[in-house]
């Protein structure tokens, strides 16, 4: 007998629904999907259990006739495409003709649907594949799917999907990912019978934009070059956030999460956004069908395009564009021009090196080098003959007497470099320390002991509550954690749909951006997965904290108050690097500074 044989169809749309259905937010997005390419200008998306138990999705867009609706269930029919030559144009969201028979495959499904001129609607009811019922049913026009219990009939596929909670959050994601692409379309979204949001329809792309990234300025991208057309809003890269979740890419007004386009808006931003974290907004990138191939994702969440490079080019230019004019970069290039100025005005006076900031209360630079408190000592032990580079050195292979009790509080501290960089000296050399990491390690460390140890008496009220505008995704988080982060001195409670009001938080954070600092958290817990309890993420929670509370680079910071962080270091568990695993400290010992003007 043949060994090899044709599956059954079921079986088929079991495996495709694989690839296509991963979650309940995959049923969310190509249901929603289906809905836009139909014409609705309404689509109303309601979940039970974060669309565990219940995915349904109305709309009021063409609907289908009896005919159609028996067709759209059997796999590879579609309405969309024709031919090989539809496939390399496609202007439509869909175009395989698999979503609906793959999620019919893994779920209780039922769809009624009317279109316009029909005497009646129709309903099927299908379970794991089979259909069971078909029948007249009345219906407005347009189409109404239902998805009961998700993989219901492939347990090891349920298995795999998170708490509710998670689940609504994704599902959440994928409709403010869609909303974004359609603001002429209003989405009413309820979970568990309660309206959760409403996108009425906007006259504008900025209107919506407002409502899904609210509370921070965005900045208008308006490009358009032979390749292609890009508009949209993206934000500062002085508000960025530590995922690229309030980052929004659409080609063809497709979302997608394309890596070659996130990685040039990155490299737009380049060294204005601080490292792992990336800017927040929404852009639109136009360009022929013909030049684009939809096709190469199960997803349909990335995108190939004919001539990358130009495409790169003109994206490039767009953004930087943008960028070069948009107001925080007056304050940057006043800076950078400043900052020119002074290093040439100092090399004019070769004998002015000190920083006139701290020049009061610390010793200067130059002085320092004409005291010689400390005989260099040649050969160091610490570092490895022949060894010319000095900045690849980690703390930790520059010395180890960086760990002894009492390191930093015997340095002598020569002053502040950079407005960052606290510059002091030891026997064997310069060791510089970045005061905002070392401030961040001390912070961190205090954080985590007082929550482990319920000793966060610090909680300091506000005198007027203050309403801090979140995503709806943070909102979800804010409201699983309101409890737990209450042992962290905050005390806040979820206001209306989109926002919190924060009235105590823990004191030492009392002069922060409250708006940043709960974006921040909230969004760091959603970025880790599933957690059950604070505590399983408390580390990624007290750096988010710590981080806000630190002294800032560009901050002054006197000899008293610079001693005073030295303690803190010494006392801490491991002030050699900051909670994020950045170096806090690093030496350029006499002996590299030999080799560097080749006495040896
Ligand atoms: N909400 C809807 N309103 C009207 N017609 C619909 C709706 N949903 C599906 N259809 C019809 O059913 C067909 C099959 O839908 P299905 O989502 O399975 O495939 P598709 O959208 O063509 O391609 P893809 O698999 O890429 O989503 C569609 O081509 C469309 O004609
Ligand atoms: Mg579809």
């Amino acid at each position: 007998m043949a060994k090899i044989r044709t599956l059954p169809d079921v079986l088929v749309s079991k495996i495709a629904a694989g690839e296509i259905v991963e979650r309940p937010a995959s049923v969310v997005k190509e249901l929603v999907e289906n809905s836009i390419d139909a014409g609705a200008t309404r689509i109303s998306i309601h979940l039970e259990a974060g669309g565990k138990r219940l995915v349904r999705v109305v709309d009021n867009g063409h609907g289908m006739s009896r005919d159609d609706a028996l067709m759209s269930i059997e796999r590879h029919a579609t309405s969309k495409i024709r031919d090989i030559d539809d496939l390399f144009s496609i202007g439509t969201l869909g175009f395989r003709g698999e979503a609906l028979p793959s999620i019919a495959s893994v779920s209780r499904f039922r769809m009624i649907t009317a279109a316009e001129g029909s005497k009646s609607g129709t309903e099927i009811y299908i379970e794991g594949g089979v259909v069971r019922k078909i029948k007249e049913a009345a219906s407005p026009v347009g189409s109404s799917v239902e998805v009961k219990n998700l993989f219901f009939n492939t347990p090891p596929r349920l298995k795999f999907l998170k708490r509710p909670e998670t689940e609504l959050g994704r599902a959440l994601e994928v409709i403010q990912r869609e909303a974004l692409s359609r603001p002429g379309v209003s989405f009413e979204v309820s979970s568990n019978g309660r309206t959760i949001h409403r996108y009425g329809a906007s006259e504008s792309l900025a209107q919506r934009v407002a409502q899904i990234i609210p509370g921070t300025p965005l900045y208008l991208v308006d490009f358009e070059d032979e390749t292609l057309a890009l508009h949209g809003l993206l934000g500062s890269p002085l508000d960025p956030r530590s995922s690229m979740r309030r980052l929004f890419t659409y080609v063809n007004s497709r979302s997608v999460r394309d890596r070659f386009i996130n990685r040039i808006i990155m490299e737009c931003y380049g060294r204005m956004v601080e490292k792992g974290k990336y800017p927040q907004g929404a852009i639109f990138i136009e360009r022929d069908p013909a030049l684009v191939d939809v096709n190469v994702h199960p997803t349909k969440s990335e995108v190939m395009f004919e001539s990358q490079y130009e495409v790169g080019q003109s994206i490039r230019r767009a953004i930087s564009g943008m960028l070069a004019d948009a107001p925080w970069m007056k304050g940057y290039r006043e800076r950078t021009q400043k900052a020119i100025e002074d290093f040439y005005e100092r090399k004019k006076d070769p004998g002015v090196y000190e920083n006139r900031d701290y020049s009061t209360t610390a010793p200067s630079l130059k002085a320092a080098s004409t005291q010689a408190a400390y005989k260099p000592e040649t050969g160091s032990p610490h570092l490895p003959n022949g060894d010319s580079s000095i900045f690849e050195k980690s703390p930790e292979a520059a010395g180890e007497d960086m760990f002894s009790n009492g390191f930093y509080s015997n340095l002598r501290f020569l002053g502040q470099v950079g407005k960052l960089y606290l510059v002091c000296e030891d026997p064997d050399g310069i060791i510089l320390i970045d005061q905002h990491a070392a401030h961040e390690r001390v912070n961190f460390e205090r954080i985590r002991k007082s929550y482990l140890e319920e000793a966060f008496s610090c909680s300091q009220k506000l005198l007027i509550p203050e309403v801090v505008e979140l995503a709806v995704r943070e909102i979800n988080t804010a409201r699983q954690f309101t409890n737990e982060m209450g042992k962290l001195g905050f005390d806040f409670e979820v206001f209306g749909e989109s926002a919190v009001r924060v009235k105590s938080v823990p004191g030492f954070l009392r002069d922060s951006d409250y708006a940043r600092v709960f974006a921040d958290l909230f969004d760091e817990l959603d970025g880790l997965g599933d957690p059950k309890s604070l505590e399983e993420h408390l580390d990624a929670v007290c750096a988010t904290m710590a981080c806000h509370s630190s002294i800032t680079a560009n901050r002054t910071l006197s000899e008293q108050e610079a001693r005073t962080l030295f303690a803190d270091m010494d006392a801490s568990e491991n002030p050699h690097a900051c909670p994020h695993g950045r170096p806090v400290a690093t030496r350029i010992s006499y002996n590299m500074l030999e080799k560097m003007f080749k006495r040896t």
